[in-house]
């Protein structure tokens, strides 16, 4: 058994002292050689072979282990179960006994898998991806995971870029606050309890701008933009304690972001106090070199270290070099310290050198009922109703159903992209859930466009079509230069249509889509992105009702992939182009410029009025608060959650400023015929922008403040912002 209590020897583990100040008695004690072990990151720890270079001190973390105990390798060559294995060599075979963070990717749950990102952003709910995240580290932390890397809050308006399905959607408030929930579910209010991990907000930054929507693809973007958009949601996770943060790929002006001193030193540590760790995407610290930027990896490693990049994944710059680069005079030990201080600072912060070892006897982390509620209420909020004639909800107890299309019977594939624990066995399916209600009044069908489906088709009252792209099509590297539903789908959907007969459409998407002959077609259609482990039973009980839909879209649906980049933050040119007044004036010859489904578009199944919202004072002071009210009523005849939404508008500032921003939104349960005051206060610091000068500011004079059931549906009000009323 080790003895984990402080002695003269190493009185860092005193647990009662600081946190900075066990840091500095244990940097006291460390040679450089010991320092630069703390920065290398391994990837798939063997415990074995890399047993010495674990007691030499040299490893500080590893990425993608699993498991606490009962060591063996899968199939995929993987090692699992090897955990404390190799935590016994630091603990108890190196010369201070430091252990070692254990991270792997927990994106979207870990067992209990709930929707992708994209689809948790889709509720609009941060109560929901709270629970998420505390699922996920609960369940992680049972397998030895002490650091999970998300939530990703690239802020993007590129749909052909995989990497969408694991964003929170493109605007920097609605990431920014789900990523805050997130991260607390992660975290929890102590990091060191043992069902919580470390969080780490990620790609800093720019990543979400790759150039034609090619992952890893240069980026070209000046700082006031990224100060005004992709940085907002960092800094928010930053101020909601996120232990760590991810360096990007990608370059910002010719800069790679692993060499990027301004924006990670200057910026993210300097300006916003960020006393984390920021660790190196995959062997981003090596690619600076295929970047051309430096001509090997020891230029990189000063490069990085210089920049502020304190855990390298993989590369194995910092373990070859570091001492070297210091001994010559090229490299400050001070920049190293400050990376072994932050490393070392998340170690004691989550309990590691009290609690080393993960394995708990007896403990389980399946999905168990109370985890699947969870599952099922995000997978029911993140659907997203975009058109409904009529035909939803089904009726359960009126005639049958043919159920078609690629997914009906999936398990895998309806986890979502970015899964390495969730289990296909886990998964409800579509055709489970929907036979459980329907019996024999269910057809299924594979929906290849085949005589049998329309045969089937033809046999049946309704059709439910499952359409969309598998989850291999959209993540990291799986970028495509057609958003349109993959070859042959629609060919399934016209025919089926053509028979007319009631058809509601099904998307399973990672982005977002050109549903244009989708909509035409279907007479109901429902985006689902990937729902996890729980999605036949969130599809059943939203088409039948039992739920309602209530998911907003959390990215533009755009016309075509031609109109690529789309966005609701959209800025002013020289020449207007307001959606709502200018529809027929496109920007193109050959096509109209209005999205197809503007962000936060989602419909219930009832019809929801809003008023004019009205203000409690024409003018405010610039740190002053004005309440807005709207009154929402429930005009139909079902219950909804509406998501009411406020935007504003700055008519008049230093740099061109988007058409409408999201700044707040309201989840409002509404009976039928029910009424309810909504009220929001702003405070005018909402409106804060960077200026020219790239600092912070608000400015005197007219804001335009509007409310609706989305972003092009709103109805104004204006107010001043003036310091002397
Ligand atoms: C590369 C991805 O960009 C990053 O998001 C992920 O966390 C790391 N690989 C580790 O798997």
């Amino acid at each position: 058994m080790t003895d984990l209590t402080a002695t003269p020897q190493r009185p860092w583990l005193d647990a009662t002292l600081p946190v900075d100040e066990r840091v500095d008695l244990l940097m006291a004690q460390m040679t450089l050689a010991e320092k630069v072990g703390q920065t290398h990151q391994v990837a798939n720890i063997d415990p074995s072979a890399d047993a010495e270079t674990i007691r030499a001190g040299r490893i500080s973390s590893s990425l993608y282990a699993s498991g606490a105990t009962g060591g063996n390798e899968r199939d995929d060559g993987v090692l699992v179960g090897n955990i404390d294995a190799a935590q016994r060599h630091a603990v108890e075979g190196s010369r201070l006994g430091i252990p070692i963070l254990f991270g792997r990717d927990v994106i979207h749950g870990h067992r209990t898998v709930a929707p992708i990102p994209l689809g948790l952003a889709a509720s609009f709910d941060t109560d929901i991806a709270e629970q998420v995240g505390e699922i996920a580290a609960r369940e992680a932390a049972v397998d030895g995971v002490a650091w999970t890397f998300t939530p990703m809050v690239d802020i993007s308006e590129e749909p052909r870029w995989g990497r969408v399905a694991e964003s929170l959607g493109e605007t920097p408030v609605l990431s920014g606050r789900l990523a805050a929930s997130i991260v607390r579910g992660f975290q929890g209010p102590h990091p060191s309890d043992a069902d919580r991990i470390a969080a780490c907000a990620k790609h800093f930054a720019g990543y979400g701008l790759a150039a034609g929507g090619r992952d890893y693809d240069t980026v070209s973007v000046g700082e006031n933009t990224l100060r005004n958009l992709h940085l907002r949601p960092f800094k928010a996770a930053v101020e909601a304690g996120v232990h760590t943060v991810m360096a990007a790929f990608n370059d910002v002006d010719g800069t790679p972001m692993h060499a990027h001193e301004h924006l990670i030193r200057e910026v993210l540590k300097g300006e916003w106090g960020f006393d984390g760790v920021v660790v190196a995407d995959w062997n981003g610290i090596g690619q600076i070199v295929f970047q051309g930027v430096a001509a090997d990896n020891r230029e990189a490693a000063a490069l990085a270290i210089h920049a502020g990049i304190d855990l390298d994944m993989v590369s194995g710059s910092y373990l070859a070099h570091l001492e070297e680069l210091v001994e010559s005079g090229e490299v400050d030990v001070a920049l190293v310290d400050d990376a072994v201080r932050r490393v070392l600072r998340l170690k004691f912060r989550l309990g590691l050198f009290e609690r080393p070892y993960a394995a708990r006897p007896g403990a389980v982390n399946a999905p168990t009922p109370e985890t699947r509620a969870v599952a099922l209420r995000a997978a029911q909020a993140a659907h997203v109703l975009v058109k409904n004639d009529g035909v939803l909800p089904l009726d359960p107890s009126a005639g049958s159903v043919l159920l078609s299309g690629p997914f009906v019977d999936e398990g895998e594939a309806l986890l979502g992209t970015w899964t390495l624990d969730g289990r296909g066995e886990d998964v409800v399916s579509p055709a489970s859930a929907l036979r459980e209600r329907l019996g024999d009044r269910l057809d299924v069908s594979d929906g290849r466009f085949s005589d049998r489906t329309l045969q089937q088709a033809r046999r049946t009252e309704r059709t439910v079509l499952l359409l969309g792209e598998h989850p291999s099509r959209s993540g990291e590297a799986n970028s495509v230069t057609d958003i349109r539903l993959p070859h042959g789908q629609l060919d399934v959907l016209r025919a089926v249509a053509g028979l007319g007969k009631p058809v509601v459409a099904v998307v399973y998407t990672g982005r977002p889509l050109d549903l244009s002959e989708v909509l035409d077609l279907a007479d109901a259609v429902v985006v689902v992105w990937h729902p996890g482990v729980e999605a036949g039973n969130a599809l059943a009980s939203v088409l039948f009702g039992d739920a309602e839909p209530r998911g907003r879209l959390p990215m533009t649906f755009p016309l075509t992939t031609g109109h690529i980049p789309t966005s609701t933050h959209q800025r002013p040119t020289g020449r207007l182009i307001r959606a709502d007044v200018d529809l027929d004036e496109g920007r193109y010859l050959d096509a109209l410029t209005y999205a197809r489904l503007p962000f936060g578009f989602g419909l219930s199944y009832t019809s929801v009025d809003y008023s004019p919202p009205t203000v409690s004072t024409p003018t405010i002071t610039p740190d002053g608060t004005v309440t807005l009210t709207v009154t929402v009523t429930n005009s139909g005849e079902r219950p909804c959650r509406e998501v009411v939404q406020l935007y504003f508008r700055d008519p008049v500032a230093q740099v061109t400023r988007p058409l409408v921003e999201l700044t707040d939104w309201a989840l409002v349960a509404l009976e039928p015929g029910q009424a309810r005051e909504v009220t929001f206060d702003v405070q005018a610091e909402q409106f804060a922008y960077a200026g020219r000068d790239l600092t912070a500011r608000v400015d005197e004079g007219e804001i335009v403040l509007l409310t609706g059931p989305d972003s092009a549906r709103l109805q104004p009000v204006s107010i001043t912002v003036r310091t002397h009323s």
